[in-house]
């Protein structure tokens, strides 16, 4: 098995089974695993499997196909992986190999992945749909062209080609919008690692450190719970925190800035996304604390429209209301409020939507609007809310004392079957909140 705690092969299996239920009898559905790509030379970036693959086997390895055959007699859970190989396993680790696909992941059958050539154009034959990821992978995209047209050789000699092609994601980001109680056991530990990670950076920072200091504080406390970053930490001091996504982390804070930290910790694959916005000396200014609890005003605005039957739109929106009421009262914003949010002049600080959904990936698949329309809050979906606000450090159509102020609070929800479960809700979020965090040090 792999060490993918929580999760047993039958729970990949039934997976498989009711996507092939959804494909129906005449279809194929061809998933190649996530390629290795070359960062310098021979070198490597370190290896993500595609988490499409990985939701529906657990398998770790590139150079691997998943091919699903619903109703085929010899099998319908096919994989094509490499072969145990001693001499290769002893530069760059243990295989799974065909056999411990069969043994260990619950494939019907396995084969090598260099047989992937012969093999495939005759599980394409009579099948009327094939459903893949089109444009994702060039290569592949070329590959599967190549088969098929092999099929399609055939016809002469009675072979039946594939004539739909269907974007797999259709079916499948459906499944992974809603998570399983095992899924949300997993998004709780990243979460949990990933609010530990924050309060040691904020009780590391000092006036004069680095930006990538606070970094290496997040990703130390990542790595010491066997997890990794979900993306690219972002560390912002002052001005720098009103860039969205800044990664350079080369900076030093000074005295008086505000520093903003988005990170999340990546658990067995299942992201987490936080974001908190902290003063590096451990006291916000009067302005800083003026934005700030806006800020918190328009995720409370938000989060009170996390619950089953809503609109998903309903939170942004609400967030919306909340930011531009308190930027007129502040005197940012000019006018009345209907017209600052029908002509978009909030967005002068507040260029982003209020969160996107969490899963496998960190902006994780799912429609957010059906046939036109916002789509109904459902239990099991899980997003994040992170409304912010964003000064221009040369803006000089408001007062110098709101300048360079970057501000973001985002936490990560679960809709339950009658509201929602904060997963970062441990983690302090008001200003006095952290504040009294940062009192209590090191
Ligand atoms: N960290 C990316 C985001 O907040 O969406
Ligand atoms: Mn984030
Ligand atoms: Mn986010």
């Amino acid at each position: 098995m792999t060490s993918n705690a929580g999760m047993t092969a039958q729970a990949y299996t039934r997976r498989r089974k009711q996507l092939m239920r959804m494909a129906g009898e005449d279809a194929i559905l061809i998933l190649p695993a996530a390629p290795e790509r070359i960062r310098s030379r021979d070198t490597h970036y370190p290896y993500r499997q595609d988490s499409d693959l990985w939701y529906l086997t657990g398998f770790p390895e590139p150079e691997a196909v998943l091919v699903l055959v619903p109703g085929r007699k010899h099998g319908e859970h096919l994989l094509f992986c490499r072969e145990r190989n001693p001499e290769r396993e002893g530069w760059d680790g243990p295989r799974v190999g065909p056999e411990g696909a069969i043994d260990a992941y619950g494939m019907d059958d396995a084969y090598p992945i260099d047989d992937l050539d012969e093999i495939l154009p005759g599980l394409l034959e009579g099948r009327t749909r094939v459903y893949y990821h089109f444009g994702r992978d060039t290569d592949f995209d070329l590959k599967l062209i190549g088969w098929l047209n092999r099929v399609r050789a055939q016809v002469r000699q009675g072979a039946q080609p594939p004539h739909e092609f269907l974007e797999l994601g259709h079916l499948l980001d459906e499944m992974r919008l809603f998570k399983s109680q095992g899924e949300l056991k997993l998004m709780r530990k990243a979460a949990e690692i990933s609010m530990l990670a924050h309060e040691t950076a904020m009780r590391a920072a000092r006036p004069g450190i680095h930006e990538y200091e606070l970094q290496a504080e997040l990703e130390r406390v990542f790595r010491a719970h066997d997890a990794h970053p979900a993306y690219g930490s972002i560390v912002g001091a002052g001005g720098n925190a009103c860039v969205l996504h800044y990664v350079a982390n080369g900076g030093a804070a000074k005295d008086g800035d505000l520093v903003l930290i988005d990170a999340g910790a990546e658990y067995r694959n299942y992201a987490s996304d936080i974001t908190r916005t902290f003063p590096v000396n451990g006291r916000f200014s009067k302005a800083q604390r003026a934005l700030h609890d806006l800020v918190g005003a328009a995720h409370a605005a938000a989060m009170a429209q996390a619950r089953p039957g809503v609109p998903y739109e309903t939170g942004h929106n609400a967030a919306v209301e909340t930011l531009t009421e308190g930027l007129l009262q502040l005197g940012l914003l000019k006018g009345k409020l209907e017209k600052n949010i029908a002509d978009g002049s909030y967005k002068r600080f507040y260029r982003h939507k209020t969160g996107h959904w969490l899963g496998l990936d960190v902006h994780d698949v799912g429609d957010y609007r059906i046939d036109g329309e916002s789509r109904l809050l459902e239990p099991g979906m899980v997003f994040t809310i992170e409304p912010g606000l964003y000064v221009a450090p040369d803006d000089k159509s408001v007062h110098a004392k709101w300048r360079g102020i970057g501000i973001r609070t985002e936490d990560d929800v679960a809709i339950t079957d009658d509201g929602h479960e904060v997963l970062t809700a441990k983690l302090a979020r008001s200003a006095d909140e952290i504040e009294a965090l940062m009192a209590r040090g090191a």
